[in-house]
């Protein structure tokens, strides 16, 4: 059980690590947390303009958790594989290197997803898609994507993931309450038609 515990902090730490916070900094695009929305995650990113940093930080935030739930994996099963992605995910939300003022958790979600049923993260990532595809606006793709991931999990069967999806997908509904005013009063930031 102790084991467990280490693998729980070790994921957390890793989690807690904002890296759209690192790439915008090294990548001299200024402070994240004074552009856009003010979110440390990968979309906030690609509002500075550059897409190599928001891919970059969409694919290190997916990579700490998918990391965490393939070691833990490895070292402990599929319980501790679960622990793991649940304390990676808090830690994207809540980090302790930020006074735990974290992400919205959806690129740390999908790694995670990844590692522990690439089925459910391939369908979230092509519902992801195609709501963006319509509406141009990432808060709502991932919301609805999201929301999808318990069901997508009973379908190919990841009988004993579905709840953890449920508790992460409710996790990001909470941490996106403010884009959820934003959607339903009309004035969520989109992204230009791509041209
Ligand atoms: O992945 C976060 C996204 O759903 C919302 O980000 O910056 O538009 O609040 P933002």
């Amino acid at each position: 059980l102790w084991l467990l515990g280490v693998v729980g902090l070790v994921a957390y730490m890793i989690g807690s690590i904002p890296f759209g916070v690192v790439v915008a900094r090294v990548m001299g695009l200024g402070d994240l947390r004074a552009i856009g929305s003010g979110n440390i995650g990968a979309t906030n990113v690609m509002r500075t303009g550059n897409k190599a940093a928001g891919v970059l930080t969409f694919v290190l935030d997916a990579g700490k958790g998918a990391i965490a739930a393939l070691v833990a994996w490895a070292l402990l099963g599929e319980d501790a594989a679960q622990a793991a992605a649940l304390a990676a995910f808090l830690g994207h939300l809540y980090p302790v290197y930020l006074g735990f003022r974290g992400g919205k958790g959806v690129a740390t979600f999908i790694g995670t997803a990844l590692a522990l049923a690439w089925p459910v993260a391939l369908g979230v990532c092509a519902i992801w898609a195609l709501v963006f595809k319509l509406g141009r606006i990432s808060s709502l793709a991932a919301l609805v994507a999201s929301a999808f991931s318990p069901m997508l999990a009973l379908v190919f069967g990841y009988q004993s993931m579905a709840a953890l999806f449920g508790v992460l997908t409710a996790m990001i509904f909470y941490k996106h309450i403010e884009n959820i005013r934003r959607l339903l009063t009309g004035t969520e930031a989109r992204f230009d038609k791509k041209r």
